[in-house]
């Protein structure tokens, strides 16, 4: 596939079965399936070519461990075959106050470890009711404060994606269930690789997230400025999955 589609689970499913069938309908090279810390190693035993991914992990990584409760460190991650993780999404930032100095920790430790990081950005409602520029302005301070000192990881930066993910399009929790139209989301997505290209590496993957489905994925996609697509609700179907992994397979 051409396109990367990320299935982030979020708090779901209700049990391992269904976790299990669900990583099964996902597993298409190009799919980086992101389960729940509690179901990895089943879904890792379920995939045979689609990535494992993790929610989230913490920025210190002491080996063999370390006096952090409820933490889970990256080396735990990659020895259960974690390759991705999902860092700074808005569900974070509101519900456990995740600061941007915290996504930027975590961010650095999971490059420095050689996890390929999926990081969140994206404006409010209340913001993006200002427009587009105010959006441009709010996620270019976003990421200079998650990106700090990434220019001393040079050659992990190919493990970077940045993932635009505007909170107000996403489908349930904070989001109203209205995908930004693809025009809107194509701009400040060139605007991000802009702004990324100079300072910090030559090509910059950036993707999309919020309320993709099967009925809108080949629209967006029709833009080749996005690489990607960061799926919440619609990988949590599995024939609803599935069609937008082979929709998604279509595209030159
Ligand atoms: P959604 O979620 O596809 O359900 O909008 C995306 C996300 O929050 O990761």
């Amino acid at each position: 596939m051409k396109k990367l589609l990320v299935a982030n689970w979020k708090m779901n499913p209700s049990s391992e079965a269904e976790a299990v069938r669900l990583a099964k309908a996902s597993d298409e090279r190009g799919v980086v399936v992101c389960p729940p810390f509690t179901f990895l190693s089943q879904v890792k035993n379920a995939l045979k070519t689609a990535d494992l991914g993790a929610q989230d992990v913490f920025w210190e990584n002491p080996i063999p461990g370390g006096a952090f409760t409820g933490e889970v460190s990256i080396s735990m991650l990659k020895k259960i075959g974690v390759s991705h993780v999902i860092i700074g999404h808005s569900e974070r930032r509101k519900h456990l106050i995740e600061s941007d100095e915290m996504v930027n920790k975590k961010l650095r430790t999971a490059l420095a470890f050689d996890l390929k990081v999926i990081l969140c950005v994206g404006e409010s409602l209340s913001v993006r009711k200002e427009g587009i520029p105010a959006a441009k302005s709010f996620v270019k301070k976003q990421l200079a404060r998650d990106l700090v000192g990434i220019e001393n990881l040079k050659t992990q930066l190919k493990n970077l994606v940045v993932t635009y993910e505007p909170i107000w399009a996403i489908s349930a929790g904070l989001g109203t269930g209205h995908p930004d139209k693809p025009e809107d989301a194509v701009e400040m997505i060139k605007f991000i690789r802009e702004l990324l290209t100079k300072p910090y590496w030559p090509n910059p993957k950036v993707i999309y997230g919020g309320s993709v489905t099967s009925s809108n994925v080949a629209r967006i996609f029709e833009y080749h400025e996005i690489e990607g697509a960061l799926v919440g609700g619609a990988s949590l179907k599995a024939e609803e999955f599935k069609k937008i992994i082979r929709i998604t397979s279509q595209v030159k």
